[in-house]
């Protein structure tokens, strides 16, 4: 059977969860109390999806996801307007990518218009863990995991969906640094780069653990001989760049070659830095760039004066400022500790769109 939101059942908690002070809480540390979770077998397909009390789930240790890494998610934030109804931002972008990080992992296809469906079923459900306050959301958490038995090396024929939820407050505290990387790689033509597969993570911890230990909050991933400039930790990176003819600035980011994770947020800023409706809005004129630059053009722009901003970009952070990128054992300093008014004017237009105060080209689904 296909995967169908209609055939939903409900088994809720008996208890329910105090909800935490918002001041304590911390990204992916509180879970909400309820979960959706679907199965899919070769011979039956999709099963019903279940809401269930959030807890432990029961897998042979012989699963794929185990073995062979199988395991693709999502993160998307739901918001409480002033209207007092629920928002997601862009959400059929991130369901679109996940049947592509699905695809991609030859995992049984999902339908993301129906797991968006479900999605917002939960967020009904959990809505008084959405928190009020302006900066925090329910953090929604699809995953897509390979559950075939046996070590074949070979696709996965069965899988589960889970969607959880999460309460969530600002990413970052403060402005963070970067240490530029080159021994190590996130991503590379034709690999999973460009995918939100749990496989691309866990090989950041090591030289991430390690610019830790030098002082530094991030990695700046690069890539090649020419040292290009791809993304910082797990999010899309951009900088801001005064232009030659003194015509506003350059929105400069990496392209989708497929090395580079094609962010929601990402997409997002760089709609609007080319829109002339938000130009007008902001009274500035932005000049999106997708391109390749690399570690020499920053620490030229850099030395010319004309680096003005660096971002950080992500649901999770949506926009955060980068204070200083050490490469080389020396430190490009970004003035106003990483963020100015570009970076301050889009956060606060997402921001706007997502918390629902402005209706912006639909990108706000109640
Ligand atoms: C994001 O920017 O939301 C991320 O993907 C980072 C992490 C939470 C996986």
């Amino acid at each position: 059977a296909a995967l169908d939101a209609s055939k939903l059942s409900s088994t809720l908690a008996k208890t329910l969860k105090p909800l935490q002070p918002i001041e304590t809480l911390r990204f992916g540390q509180t879970f909400s109390d309820h979960m959706i979770v679907a199965t899919y077998d070769p011979e039956l397909g999709w099963s019903a999806p279940e809401v269930k009390p959030y807890g432990p789930i029961t897998l042979d240790p012989q699963c794929s996801c185990f073995q062979y890494g199988g395991n693709v998610f999502e993160g998307m934030k739901a918001y409480l307007g002033p209207d007092g109804k629920a928002r997601l931002f862009r959400p059929d972008m991130n369901m679109r990518r996940m049947e592509k990080s699905c695809a991609r992992l030859a995992l049984p296809p999902i339908d993301g218009d129906v797991v968006l469906e479900l999605i917002k079923h939960l967020v009904n459900v959990e809505k008084r863990w959405i928190p009020k306050e302006s900066g925090y959301s329910l953090y929604i958490r699809p995953t897509v995991i390979a559950t075939r038995p046996g070590l074949g090396v070979t696709a996965s024929d069965h899988a589960m969906l889970y969607i959880l939820a999460s309460p969530t407050g600002p990413y970052f505290a403060r402005p963070v640094s970067l240490l530029a990387v080159s021994e190590n790689v996130r991503a590379w033509p034709g690999g999973t780069g460009g995918h939100k597969v749990a496989g691309n993570y866990s090989p950041g911890f090591l030289p991430q653990r390690a610019a830790a230990e030098k002082g530094y909050d991030q990695i700046l991933w690069l890539f090649g001989d020419d040292r290009r400039v791809t993304e910082a930790g797990a999010m899309n990176f951009f900088v801001v760049v005064k232009r030659d003819d003194e015509d506003g600035v350059d929105l400069i980011t990496a392209p989708l070659d497929g090395t580079i994770l094609p962010g929601v947020t990402r997409a997002s800023c760089l709609a609007l830095a080319g829109d002339p409706e938000f130009h007008q809005e902001i009274s500035m004129r932005l000049h999106p760039q997708e391109m390749v630059y690399t570690m020499s053009d920053l620490a030229k722009w850099s030395s010319e004066g004309k680096l003005l901003e660096a971002l950080a970009i992500g649901t999770a952070v949506i926009v955060g400022p980068c204070n200083r990128i050490g490469f080389e054992g020396k430190d490009i300093v970004i003035p106003g500790d990483g963020m100015g008014p570009v970076g301050t004017a889009i956060r606060k237009k997402i921001l706007d769109i997502q918390e629902g105060r402005t209706e912006w080209k639909g990108w706000g689904v109640v």
